[in-house]
């Protein structure tokens, strides 16, 4: 008997996949649009905090995970080679944690990471069409604040994340349900470092920097066109 992988067998049961005699295949100039929905789920780990220019070592920051739609577009070079750009946005809570964990949740701030990666395709003729993938992420955080609720918050506080650039890989699968649609999931990782600023807050100015480096993890619906 032939053996199937767990996902497809679990996707045959369910009714989203029949099986597709003929097979669809990826090719040059093919543009697959994917809509999923990301976990981002920092990895994160915090360097030193300044408060007033003095060094105060390494402390403990942590930041929460966020559930969100995402989209992004694959462009096949040709039938292997693909580009992909992810768009979405989440919001994050930084918050003081080990001897820093007094202070509570220090930063509320939206992210954009934008991230450009070029994907080797495996069997792009198959219905189970795995990739993997590498490439560049720029990360932008606006509408950063301290939280009101903050033991650091003072009037007319403010906080500001340094954007980041840095590498981006990925692993990920599209499973066919037929011709044109298919089912993906796709795990990520995005190197993300950045420096928090605040000025007026009750302990002065002060400085963190922090390493966000979140996994990625996304479950979704594509087309090709
Ligand atoms: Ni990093």
């Amino acid at each position: 008997m032939k053996k199937i992988p767990l996902i497809s067998s679990v996707l045959l049961a369910a009714g989203l996949v029949s099986p597709v005699s003929t097979v669809m295949a990826y090719e040059a100039g093919d543009w697959l649009i994917r809509g999923r929905v990301i976990n981002v789920n920092p990895n994160d780990s915090s360097g030193t905090l300044s408060i007033n220019g003095v060094d105060q070592g390494t402390k403990g920051v942590k930041v929460d995970s966020d559930t969100v739609p995402e989209l992004d577009i694959t462009y096949m070079l040709n039938q292997n080679w693909g580009v992909e750009l992810i768009l979405g946005y989440s919001e994050h809570t930084v918050s003081g944690e080990k001897s820093w964990a007094v202070l509570g949740d220090v930063i509320d701030t939206k992210v954009l990471p934008p991230t450009l990666t070029l994907q080797y395709h495996f069997l792009p003729d198959s219905n189970i069409r795995p990739y993997i993938g590498a490439g560049v992420n720029y990360t932008y955080f606006f509408d950063e604040k301290v939280p009101s609720s903050s033991a650091i918050s003072s009037p007319g506080d403010k906080v500001k994340l340094d954007s980041s650039w840095g590498w981006a890989a990925q692993v990920g699968v599209d499973i066919a349900i037929n011709q044109d649609w298919f089912v993906n999931m796709d795990v990520k990782y995005l190197d993300i470092d950045t420096t928090a600023s605040f000025k007026n807050i009750a302990v002065g100015t002060a400085k963190i920097d922090a390493d966000i480096d979140p996994f990625v993890y996304g479950i979704g619906i594509g087309r090709r066109f």
